[in-house]
């Protein structure tokens, strides 16, 4: 047993999917959660960028004394690989977890990847992907505004600007004719219908957030690190904007009025 805080972050506020997914399936669990909205989108930025800020994601964790790290962000997780700098507790991004599972139940072999500019151009998803299955075929598609259109509240199933982004987006991946699409970015559950809708029904869809926090609870319970407390856990959040603005804007990504402390961080103090 171990009470000690899970440590989640993202680039923003798209790694809160990845709460609500942990909240659910371990609702004793204390959380901390990092957003760096101030940064906020680490999707469109170079390599060299975004491993700085992740290193700095993780060191403010570290700090918090969280008993394991969740890169909920897409991009860090396909920027980073097997490269965190976290060796002494356990780590998880979102990239593996999605990618076992599509491996898993693909039927014709052939897998659709949408995600940031960033991580679509790193590869990662390919790669890892051919890892496990070396003749599945893989299409990827930069979906670069996105972030923008979810951080603005523009995803619900009639928003026409969103339904009218999405289906340019996805017309490479329908005409590759694939049976199952990754969500690879936190963000993207919130246009979960629409993309739903578009793709069609023989197309089942695996959100990296929801299998990263899968994955989590399954290491946690591997290396007896759960919060037996039968106590509701807590959570924390830090973020390098505007702490108003992320209590707004999480509870259009929760589905509920977020229940915890937001503090703001000192962006130029992170190491
Ligand atoms: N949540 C991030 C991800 O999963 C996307 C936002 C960004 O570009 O920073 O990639």
């Amino acid at each position: 047993m171990n009470s000690d805080a899970i440590g989640v972050f993202d680039s923003g506020i798209g790694g809160l999917t990845v709460v609500k997914e942990l909240k659910e399936l371990l609702p004793n669990e204390n959380i901390i959660y990092f957003g760096d909205t101030a940064r906020v989108p680490y999707g469109t930025r170079s390599k060299e960028t975004i491993i700085k800020y992740a290193n700095q994601d993780i060191n403010f964790l570290k700090n918090h004394k969280v008993k394991m790290i969740i890169a909920a962000c897409g991009t860090v997780s396909s920027v980073l690989g097997a490269n965190a700098p976290v060796k002494e507790i356990p780590f998880t991004g979102v990239l593996l977890p999605a990618v076992q599972t599509a491996c898993g139940i693909t039927r014709k072999g052939r897998i659709g990847v949408i995600a940031t500019p960033a991580t679509i151009r790193s590869g990662s998803y390919g790669r890892a992907i051919r890892t496990i299955k070396p003749d599945i075929f893989v299409a990827g598609s930069a979906c670069p505004l996105f972030v923008p259109l979810v951080e603005n509240g523009f995803f619900g199933k009639d928003n026409e600007v969103a339904r009218l982004v999405a289906k340019q987006y996805l017309a490479p991946i329908i005409a590759e004719n694939v049976d199952t699409l990754i969500l690879g970015c936190t963000h993207y559950p919130l246009l979960e219908d629409i993309i739903a809708d578009i793709m069609g029904e023989g197309v089942s869809l695996v959100s990296a957030g929801k299998e990263a926090a899968k994955h989590a609870s399954a290491i946690l319970t591997e290396r007896e690190l759960l919060n037996d407390g039968k106590e509701k856990g807590t959570c924390e959040f830090y973020v390098t904007d505007s702490p108003e603005m992320f209590a707004e804007n999480a509870k259009i990504f929760l589905g509920y009025p977020i229940d915890g402390e937001v503090h703001k961080v000192d962006i130029d103090a992170l190491q």
